[in-house]
């Protein structure tokens, strides 16, 4: 089968398209037939090795596959999988698999799957899993949001932002969306109120007063921060530099008890209760993914390049089986 596999960090350039062996499907695993899958930033991440957290690792063991977002055909079941079965039509996240979706066939646990509505397309499925994850959890927990609470959402025109905007307008919550102007018109499409340049407008010193913040960059101070909560707000930062991240949870979180507002990282989790939540909420038409483009596994260079520039809004979708999307 193809896999994209990379022997250094470095950017697009370093991918590359090889044949591998069909991974077999152990004790509570099965073998799916990748029909599409998506790039997440984490990806990015990954390839370029700018997270220190991933260089010790090295490439001591062989070439690293990436890909965290996987849609597929079951192909094979391994024993013991018993929710699963040959035939299905699944899509799954696998953080905690480990990123292998860029290609042909990928084994996955039982327990990363959810089964695929039949109401929606492979495309958005695809879309879906890791950017939609984020947004549901940078959004869960108290307090609530309900109708007329007051979200923004920066780095609102990526992946998990446009997730974001459309679960908190579910809630009737009045949404503001702060990104580059490019994406702002995007930013408005996926619905919200109101859409902010970050390069002109500093969202933190306009006086305006937010119950959450989902933060997809990390771009400002945790005392930022704190000043653009409300009282009792929430600030939910799910991604950004490692050092951004660090600040957050660590000064973040002892200036919240000290204004009373909470600051801190959100975890990822691969819930897949929660993304079959999600693809049902797509297909009821409450959710679209917003789709930047689709490019066939052979492009991966291009799909990244593209990724790299940052000219997209929403996702880039990878076809690993064209005809059958
Ligand atoms: N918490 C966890 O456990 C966990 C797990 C997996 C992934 N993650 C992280 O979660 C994040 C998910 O992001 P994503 O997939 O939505 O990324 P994305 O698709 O790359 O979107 C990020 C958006 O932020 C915008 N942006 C850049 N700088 C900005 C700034 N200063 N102010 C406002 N917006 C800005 C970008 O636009 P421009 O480029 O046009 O500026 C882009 O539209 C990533 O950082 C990923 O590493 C976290």
């Amino acid at each position: 089968m193809r896999a994209v596999l990379y022997d250094r960090w470095g950017g697009p350039e370093v991918l590359r398209l090889a044949e591998v062996e069909v991974p077999v499907p152990q004790v509570g695993e099965v073998l799916v037939r990748v029909v599409a899958t998506s790039i997440n930033s984490w990806d990015w991440d990954l390839l370029t090795g700018k997270r220190y957290l991933v260089r010790p690792s090295g490439f001591a063991k062989g070439p690293k596959q990436l890909g965290f977002d996987v849609v597929g055909i079951v192909e094979r079941i391994g024993p013991g999988v018993t929710r699963i079965r040959r035939g299905d039509a699944v899509l799954g996240d696998l953080a905690f698999d480990g990123p292998k979706a860029f290609a042909e066939f990928v084994v996955v646990k039982e327990t990363a799957l959810a089964v695929k509505p039949e109401g929606m397309s492979f495309t958005h499925a695809a879309a879906l899993p890791q950017a939609g994850l984020l947004a549901a959890l940078g959004l869960s927990g108290t307090p609530d949001i309900k109708s007329g609470s007051r979200i923004l959402v920066n780095g609102a025109g990526g992946g998990a932002g446009t997730f974001a905007i459309q679960l908190a307008k579910l809630r009737g919550a009045h949404v503001t969306g702060v990104d580059s102007a490019a994406k702002l018109e995007a930013v408005r499409a996926a619905g919200a109120d109101r859409a902010i340049d970050y390069a002109v407008t500093d969202f933190t010193r306009i006086g305006e007063r937010y119950d959450r913040i989902l933060d997809v960059v990390a771009s400002r101070s945790p005392l930022d921060f704190a000043r653009a909560l409300a009282p009792g707000g929430r600030l939910a930062v799910v991604g950004g530099t490692p050092g951004a991240l660090l600040g957050a949870a660590t000064l973040g979180t002892v200036l919240g008890i000290f204004v009373g507002k909470r600051l801190g990282v959100v975890l990822h989790k691969a819930d897949i209760h929660e993304l079959e939540r999600l693809a049902a909420l797509g297909v009821a038409g409450r959710l679209t993914p917003v789709i930047d483009s689709t490019y066939p596994l052979e492009k991966i260079r291009d799909a990244f390049a593209h990724f790299a520039s940052g000219r997209f809004v929403g996702k880039i979708v990878l076809a690993v089986d064209s005809a059958a999307l």
